[in-house]
């Protein structure tokens, strides 16, 4: 019996979840494909090339050309999955550009031979794959980039090379934390004078005497020189880093900050027009990054997400309950609820338009369609059935697709909640906030939104835990000081 009920509990999992559109995976064009391909081949070329140059030609450099390719193509592959593995809606733009990065370092070394040091062209690139696309991406380019290094081992300075190693992992880790244009600056004085020093220490004490005193500067005048290289060409990244966010759709740290920023028109725009569904925004922006926190999730993504999760509702602000001041409901007057629901649909589809228009990076877009899933509109629904209108369910659900990530799925529990949580009574106790949150999220997973999203049940606990946090916030907020006679409110 036991059995059976598994079976047909797994035999209606299945049926609902066919009910959904599938997980969305990174949709890379032919052409895309192709010029990828191609440039692992060249960077393949570049890295062996040079055991077919010997002459005359042994069969053992035939095979360790062969290797050496095989090894090359085989390492941009991976690196390709680790990026992917990183950033799920990575585009072929932002592959084009890591490889790209790969082949311009190898083609740098190859025309400069020894004069450029490794510093110089591992420590920028690094600064840019981990501000673009995170530290574990950034690592690993590092990784391939040193495995697939062109130089011969006679003339190989293992010093410098490591040092240089060190550094662009150095920037790979910070990289990816540093959250402003200032901390970028820093950092490209910082790294220059830690490599200056170290390179001192090893190199400098190793070729050069200090007693010696023209040994020594001619020594470290290349020390000087190299550092030198490197302050300038990371300084010229750090400028070039937002027309990279332009070309490439990077979504860097401190571009979420400035997109996260109040004053941008077109959150000016929803502020003056639908000041309702502003501080909806406000309120769901609290509840999802305390969220966030808790289960440790990407808080600056989430925060810019949500702020422009509803910005589709410009189109018609006043067919939105929280910006109807006690006015006429549109949707009574026209009493049609096929055509109301068209209208909540239309504020997912304006979204995405003024998202373009706004030349909003795809993760914050993403988070327009996927808050609202393929959520049910419940009261249209309902209403259309009493009228006996010719429907089936799914005219009634927003297109999807649901949330595929931690952070949009916060978001959809977070919008679920915040009018429930609003509209609570202010001497409500915490058990009952509790309920009313645990109801509407458990909702939210029986109707199968969150199954793409990886959020465990610990998880959804958590985020249980942080919306009662922010409710208390507000409840605590909304109690009235008692005021004394005379109070000089000090
Ligand atoms: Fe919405
Ligand atoms: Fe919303």
């Amino acid at each position: 019996m036991k059995n059976i009920t598994t079976t047909l509990k797994k035999l209606i999992y299945s049926w609902k979840r066919n009910q959904y559109p599938k997980k969305q995976p990174t949709k890379i064009s032919k052409v895309d494909n192709l010029v990828i391909f191609l440039l692992c081949i060249l960077i393949s070329i570049v890295s062996s090339y040079k055991f077919l140059l010997f002459s005359p030609i042994q069969s053992s450099d035939i095979v360790s050309w062969f290797l050496t390719f095989v090894k090359a193509f085989i390492s941009c592959g991976i690196l390709i999955l680790v990026s992917k593995k990183e950033n799920p809606t990575i585009t072929s733009r932002q592959i084009i550009l890591i490889i790209s990065l790969l082949l311009l370092v190898q083609a740098t070394k190859i025309t400069f031979t020894s004069t450029i040091s490794p510093l110089s062209m591992f420590v920028p690139p690094a600064l840019i794959i981990s501000q673009g696309m995170g530290s574990i991406t950034s690592l690993a380019w590092v990784s391939i980039a040193s495995l697939n290094w062109p130089e011969s081992v006679n003339n190989f300075d293992y010093s410098l090379f490591f040092i240089a190693l060190i550094c662009a992992c150095f920037v790979s880790v910070l990289g990816g934390r540093i959250r402003s244009r200032a901390q970028l600056l820093q950092l490209s004085i910082l790294v220059p004078l830690g490599a200056l020093l170290t390179q001192w220490i090893i190199i400098g004490n190793e070729k050069g005497s200090f007693i010696d005193n023209q040994q020594f500067v001619i020594t470290n005048g290349r020390i000087f020189s190299d550092t030198l290289l490197l302050a300038i060409i990371m300084l010229f990244t750090i400028l070039f880093i937002p027309l990279f966010e332009s070309i490439f759709g990077l979504l860097t740290k401190a571009r979420l900050l400035e997109l996260a920023d109040k004053e941008k028109p077109l959150i000016r725009r929803l502020s003056l027009e639908a000041p309702g569904t502003f501080e909806h925004t406000l309120l769901i922006c609290g509840l999802a990054e305390e969220a966030t926190r808790m289960i440790g999730g990407d808080i600056d993504l989430i925060k810019t997400g949500a702020l422009y999760h509803d910005v589709g509702k410009l189109h018609a602000p006043n067919w939105f309950i929280e910006n109807q001041d006690g006015s006429k409901n549109p949707h009574d007057e026209i009493d049609d609820p096929i055509r109301s629901s068209e209208v909540l649909q239309a504020h997912v589809d304006e979204g995405l338009r003024y998202a373009r228009k706004n030349r909003l990076p795809k993760p914050i877009t993403n988070f327009i369609p996927e808050h609202q899933g393929t959520l049910k509109m419940g009261y249209f629904f309902h209403k259309a059935k009493e009228k006996n209108l010719d429907i089936t369910e799914n005219d009634f659900r927003y297109k999807g697709p649901i949330p595929q990530s931690k952070e949009t799925a916060i978001l959809m529990l977070a919008d679920g909640c915040e009018a429930a949580l609003r509209a609570m009574n202010i001497n409500a106790s915490d058990i009952e906030a509790l309920e009313t949150i645990s109801k509407i999220i458990s909702s939210r997973q029986k109707d199968g939104q969150l199954k793409d999203s990886d959020l465990s049940k610990g998880e959804i606990f958590l985020i249980k835990r942080a919306f009662l946090n922010v409710w208390k916030r507000i409840r605590h907020r909304r109690i009235q000081y008692p005021t004394a006679k005379n109070n000089t409110f000090s």
